[in-house]
């Protein structure tokens, strides 16, 4: 059985006077979610005090990036064993908002990744077709080819730290959300791809999905077979939702 997991990215938002007043409320709400990995990605600014915060839960801080030197003449980046440092367990690499606005390449992204795992921190790897190339038929293949390439430097006995994204870029932001077995029929090609890499391996790493994922829909998005987690953006901004979609099992549709 994979664990699942359900991450909030908080993207570029709140200062650190909204950390206190979100772990305050949210930690309370998600105290009986036992059986699942409960991750917050947080900007760079909010990571120490967002850390302090979780202290004591379960509840695991998150960068949203990372750049894959150790150390040096990067102005304006960050290193893996900084986020160590500020007690990250895991960081968001590929995001599609970096791929598309900041040029990363998956070869890029497969630099971050292995510089995380060197640091014993866990990459969410994220990739995701755009409209266009769903509507060429081409979703499959775009996905393949970015895991391909994203994962091309996670040495086999640490594939199981990663956890993979799939975030179809025309449902992010924009209240679209993947059907789930649209999702899902992603996210098996996915789990063939990882087992064909990793063999047995492959079959424990946790695939989540990301785009527009509300209270409303992930029981229904979680209850696919393949599908492990979520990754939340807009609405892990509230804490009342964010927790809703921790407690999924709550949220079936009568
Ligand atoms: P969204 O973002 O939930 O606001 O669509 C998801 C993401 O980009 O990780």
């Amino acid at each position: 059985m994979r664990r699942p997991i359900l991450a909030a990215n908080w993207k570029m938002n709140l200062t650190s006077a909204d950390v206190s007043a979100y772990t305050n409320r949210f930690i309370p709400l998600v105290a009986d979610a036992k059986d699942v990995d409960i991750v917050i990605a947080a900007p760079f600014t909010l990571l120490d005090r967002l850390a302090n915060e979780l202290a004591g839960t379960a509840i695991q801080a998150a960068g949203q990036n990372v750049h894959p030197e150790e150390s040096g003449a990067f102005t304006g980046e960050i290193a893996a064993a900084m986020l160590a440092d500020m007690g990250c367990a895991y960081a968001i690499v590929g995001h599609s908002e970096r791929r598309a606005l900041f040029g990363e390449s998956s070869a890029f992204v497969a630099k971050k990744a292995s510089a995380l795992l060197r640091c014993e921190i866990r990459p969410i790897v994220c990739v995701g077709e755009t409209l266009q190339q769903r509507d060429a038929g081409r979703a499959l293949e775009v996905v393949e080819t970015q895991l391909r390439e994203s994962l091309a430097e996670i040495p086999g006995e640490q594939a199981e730290q990663v956890v993979v994204a799939y975030e179809p870029v025309w449902a992010i932001g924009t209240g679209r959300t993947a059907t789930p077995e649209i999702a899902q029929e992603v996210h098996a090609h996915i789990r063939k791809q990882l087992s064909a890499q990793f063999g047995e391996a492959g079959n424990r790493i946790r695939i989540q999905y990301g785009g527009s994922v509300k209270p409303e829909t992930v029981y229904d998005l979680m209850n696919q077979p393949d599908i492990d987690g979520a990754l939340v953006g807009g609405a892990s901004l509230d804490p009342e939702a964010f927790s809703r979609i921790v407690l999924y099992q709550n949220q079936r549709n009568p």
